[in-house]
């Protein structure tokens, strides 16, 4: 019925999202930052015939955690036991399809980080020098990246960390931080001298830009941001750290130090790779693979200067293919803050028995792509009632509802000859939108994508109102009938479209379509294109979605801004 879409040649697809720090369990922002674009991203590869895999983790070393863990008084390893099962919960609950969510406290990242570590020393990317840090005489130790707050030399920000202004993304040295102080004990400090090591930035200069300003698909403001950081000059940048808790520098004046976890965490990509399969250099080193990162705004300089270079540095790896750096979310016009209770925190999800696509679909329209966006309960509540259930579920219960009871759950292929010329416009419609957004999804812009979809959802409920087959089937079934076959139609391509989006529900669509299969299974796009066959029986339809009252959401915004104590996790 539609033309063939050529598929796309097959390369592999290593995707990854960044690897949360555990210091606290995650909330919405966390979601929409990172681990659902890159769950959207990597279910449309899968389903377009890629060799996909989708690579987390938790990011368990350095100052984040141990600062955590001693606040709470527990030791670091049972305190990271417990908080990676609160964030792999978390993401279970959201249907996010890691292949692998891995750990940086495991022996093979360590051992991993060690060999990456290696070939870049040997191959002289790394030198010697002195670093001024912070020494706490109080604490009696030095004192790095999260220990120590102050005031952003660039922005102004105070609640600055030792290594980076989140507020303003700029990546500082702890020496910047204006009216600095321990996070620890608020006391006094000093500034001392260490000898650490350096990764050569500043040499791996000339071929960081050429793959900046050579690469396609970055967003502007992410290419702007990295060539902001390139103009302004870059200089080596300290890679070890005065800490306990960490991956140990494998030389022997370095033994008591271990690498800045900005060092570490990204070659946890790597190794949680390894940990999955025997073929990891074939989605990492062989030119047919392709990788895509999905992270927040303030990960946007690690990924696009830090981890580029020691991945150039150390020369057997890919670099990105695309780095897709997103924005912060905002809650009602506020910042996220669990202290306050401002907010939407994860755990407590489960407890307002709405289905995880539920979520996906309000978070999808509010993923920050090109600027920070906002949480509205609202709003939430508007788009699922309009969008979700009047446009998409709508559709699906007219579709079906009309063939299992007044077609007889039948439908017949009409001869080409009897499709009249609003058919035809819908047909054309069908492949002009798969091709649309196929090309946004190809460069990860999956808020549009997701608006064309609904759009398409839109045409099939105008084309029934359009055709009225209600007035229709009394005098000419046979007409009804087309009607429908072509309706099913577009209701099987929207299942395999919404698939990445709202897995569950195109799952149950496929049911009660009677489809064999699944249209989140690897090639299901190309399914997209065949139609039922001469005859085709559905099955009994079902409602998917109920309609949410304002109540309702009062009471889910109550439950949901209490985040769970962190001390009550280890009673
Ligand atoms: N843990 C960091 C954060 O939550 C992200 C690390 S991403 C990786 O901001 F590349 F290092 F893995
Ligand atoms: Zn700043």
């Amino acid at each position: 019925m539609v033309k063939n879409i050529k598929p796309k040649k097959k390369n592999r697809r290593l995707i990854t999202s960044a690897l949360p720090y555990i210091n606290n369990v995650p909330h919405l922002g966390h979601i929409v930052g990172s681990h659902l674009p890159g769950d959207i991203f990597a279910r449309y590869s899968r389903a377009r015939g890629y060799e996909t895999l989708y690579i987390g983790g938790t990011d368990e070393n350095g100052s984040t955690s141990e600062i955590a863990a001693f606040k709470l008084n527990v030791p670091i390893e049972k305190f990271a036991d417990k908080l990676y099962k609160e964030h792999k919960k978390i993401y279970d609950w959201f249907e996010i399809s890691y292949d692998s969510f891995s750990r940086t406290s495991k022996k093979i990242h360590h051992e991993t980080v060690k060999e990456f570590f290696e070939t870049i020393n040997k191959k002289g990317f790394i030198e010697k020098n002195k670093m001024k840090v912070f020494y706490s005489p109080t604490e009696n130790m030095f004192l790095p990246d999260r220990y120590v707050v102050g005031e952003c030399p660039k922005c102004g920000y105070p609640d600055a960390s030792g290594d980076q202004c989140e507020k303003c993304t700029s990546v500082l040295d702890p020496s910047q931080l204006k009216n600095p102080k321990s996070t620890i004990s608020g006391g006094k400090l000093e500034i001392r001298e260490t000898e650490h090591l350096f990764l050569k930035l500043d040499s791996l200069t000339p071929k960081l830009k050429k793959w900046i300003q050579s690469n396609k698909y970055f967003r502007e403001q992410v290419r702007n941001l990295a060539m902001g950081w390139i103009n302004e000059g870059l200089k080596p940048r300290c890679i070890t750290r005065d800490l306990k808790h960490g991956v140990k520098v494998p030389l022997k004046e370095f033994k008591e130090k271990v690498f800045y976890v900005w060092f570490d965490a990204p070659i946890g990509y790597v190794s949680s790779t390894k940990e999955i399969t025997k073929d990891w250099e074939k989605f990492w080193k062989d030119e047919k693979s392709e990788v895509y990162n999905f992270l927040g705004k303030d990960n946007i300089p690690f990924h696009t200067i830090f981890w580029p270079g020691m991945v150039i540095a150390n020369g057997e790896f890919n670099l990105p293919k695309n780095v897709v750096g997103l924005q912060y979310l905002n809650y009602e016009g506020q910042k996220f803050s669990k202290s306050k209770g401002i907010g939407v925190f994860c755990e407590r999800l489960p407890e307002l028995k709405l289905e995880a696509d539920v979520w996906r679909h309000y978070l999808t329209q509010i993923i920050p792509e090109t600027s920070d966006s906002e949480f509205r309960w609202k709003d939430f509540q508007e788009r699922v009632n309009s969008d979700l259930i009047g446009n998409y579920a709508n559709y699906v219960n007219r579709v079906l509802n009309f063939i299992y009871t007044k077609l007889d759950r039948k439908i017949t292929k009409p001869a080409s000859k009897e499709l009249q010329e609003i058919d035809k416009n819908l047909l054309k419609k069908i492949e002009e939108k798969r091709k649309s957004i196929g090309d946004l999804m190809e460069r990860a812009e999956l808020r549009k994508a997701y608006a064309e979809i609904l759009e398409l959802s839109s045409e099939g409920n105008k084309y029934i109102n359009d055709s009225e087959p209600w007035n229709v089937i009394k005098e000419n079934p046979k007409r009804a009938n087309n009607i429908f076959y072509i309706s099913a139609f577009l209701l099987k391509n929207l299942a395999i479209l919404f698939a990445p989006y709202l897995p569950k529900t195109s799952e149950k669509v496929w049911k009660q379509l009677n489809l064999k299969g699944s249209p989140s299974c690897s090639g299901a796009w190309e399914e997209a294109e065949k139609d039922f066959g001469k005859e085709h029986e559905i099955n009994k339809p079902e409602l998917i979605f109920k309609k949410i009252e304002d109540k309702e959401i009062e009471e889910y915004r109550k439950i949901t801004s209490q985040g769970i104590d962190l001390t009550e996790l280890f009673k």
